[in-house]
Formats: structure tokens, C-alpha cells, sequence
């Protein structure tokens, strides 16, 4: 296997394990982990931490003008996000930014400013990226192309297994209404929405562990 120059897009819905499999994979494989949501997640804590409210209507061009994005892929497959100059990586994974993202994600000018982003860091290095639109909009002609999938109850139980394991209050219901309502924001987005490229490789992981699901990937890379 040639690791060289290669795009390896992982999208999928809230909770269907991309991003723990993408970062056991990046490290397997010896790719870097390009974390796209969490950049969404930064440019939504800087909204709520200067606007106060994330609306409809807010100047999202002036937003991402205060802002600078950096993204750093650890030896250990994670990959920390800078948010000017700041480690945000553990505030943005908090239930208020994900009930107030999907407004954010929906903005024309915050699309194009982080896919310039993530198109400048994919020319100097080969990656492993999760997102929703990675493989239809971001990198139409990536190497390799997959997306994960698994049942509502499956996901709402993986997320809120990590907030416990985090020591965070976990609310099983309204974690589950949080999923149901960002997958209806994902997939109607006018731009950017969340769907599988037709020539991506579909997988439900309802039924699967996390293990399984990596060495299905890394199998996958294997063959490139
Ligand atoms: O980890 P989780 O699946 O909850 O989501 P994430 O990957 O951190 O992404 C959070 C949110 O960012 C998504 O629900 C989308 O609204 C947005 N997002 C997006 O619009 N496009 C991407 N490529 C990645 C994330």
C-alpha cells in the first residue's frame, strides 16, 4: 500500500462512528485525521461566544473574518483544533454548540471558508477526513470513499456513552431528539447536505464494533 497523495472520505450522520474509526485508521494506516465537523464546531463557539445567540440573519461574513482555523494531527491518530490560536478541542464537544450548529453549517460562506481550509491542508498531506459532504462536495474525486451508517437507537447509545465517559450529564432522550433533529438538518441543507456519493461504500455499523469497522476500512485501503 502507497500512502502517497491519498483522500479517504468518511461521511455519514451524528454518532455513526466516523470519528473514532477515522482516527484508529489514520493511525493504522499512516494517514492524518482531518476532524471537518470540528471545525464547524469552532466556528460555532466563536459565534456563541461573540454574538451571544446563534440566529438566522447574523453577518457570517464578518464572523469568519475574526476567524482563523488550525488543525494539528497528533502521533496518536487525534487531531487538535485551533480556533485563533486557542486548543478548543474539548470545548466544542459540548451538547449546546451540536443543538445550536446546524444554523452555522447551513451558511454558504462558512462552507466555502472551511472547505478552503481543508482543500489547502489535503495538498501537502494524504488524510483520512469524516464529515457529511466530504465525498460528494469537499473531495468528489477521493481515492477512497465510505460512508457509515447505523440505527437512531444505536447512535443516541454511542454518544451518550462517550459523554458519560467524559463525566458529562447524559439525558438519553434528549440526546436521541438532538440526533433526530441534526440528521433532519444534515440532509436538507440546501448546500452541503449529508448524503452518500454514488460511488461511496455504504457500511451499517449498527452491528458492528468499532474494531470490526476499522479493519474494514483498512482492508479497503489496502486494495487502493
Ligand atoms: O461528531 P458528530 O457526528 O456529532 O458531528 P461532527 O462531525 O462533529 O459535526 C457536527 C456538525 O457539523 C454536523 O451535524 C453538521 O451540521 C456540521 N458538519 C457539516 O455541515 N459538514 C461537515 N463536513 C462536517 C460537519
Amino acid at each position: 500500500m502507497s500512502v502517497d497523495g491519498i483522500i479517504v472520505a468518511v461521511d455519514g450522520p451524528a454518532g455513526s462512528g466516523k470519528s473514532s474509526v477515522a482516527r484508529e485508521v489514520a493511525l493504522r494506516a499512516g494517514l492524518k485525521y482531518v476532524d471537518s465537523g470540528a471545525l464547524y464546531r469552532a466556528v460555532t463557539l466563536h459565534t456563541m461566544r461573540t454574538r451571544g445567540k446563534v440566529v438566522e440573519g447574523l453577518d457570517f461574513s464578518s464572523i469568519i473574518d475574526e476567524i482563523t482555523l488550525q488543525q494539528r494531527y497528533n502521533d496518536d491518530g487525534t487531531c487538535t483544533t485551533f480556533l485563533n490560536g486557542d486548543d478548543v478541542s474539548e470545548d466544542i464537544r459540548t451538547e449546546q454548540i451540536a443543538a445550536n450548529i446546524g444554523i452555522v453549517s447551513d451558511q454558504r460562506v462558512v462552507r466555502d471558508f472551511i472547505n478552503n481550509y481543508i482543500r489547502s491542508w489535503a495538498a501537502d498531506n494524504s488524510i483520512i477526513i469524516d464529515g457529511r459532504d466530504i465525498g460528494t462536495v469537499v473531495f468528489p474525486d477521493a481515492t477512497l470513499k465510505v460512508y457509515l451508517d447505523a440505527s437512531v437507537d444505536e447512535r443516541t447509545r454511542r454518544r451518550s456513552l462517550e459523554y458519560a465517559e467524559k463525566g458529562k450529564d447524559v439525558d438519553v432522550n434528549s440526546i436521541k431528539s438532538q440526533i433526530i433533529l441534526r440528521d433532519t438538518q444534515d440532509e436538507d441543507r440546501q448546500f452541503g447536505a449529508l448524503k452518500k456519493a454514488n460511488d461511496a461504500h455504504y457500511l451499517d455499523t449498527s452491528n458492528h464494533s468499532r474494531e470490526e469497522v476499522v479493519t474494514i476500512l483498512c482492508d479497503m485501503i489496502n486494495e487502493i
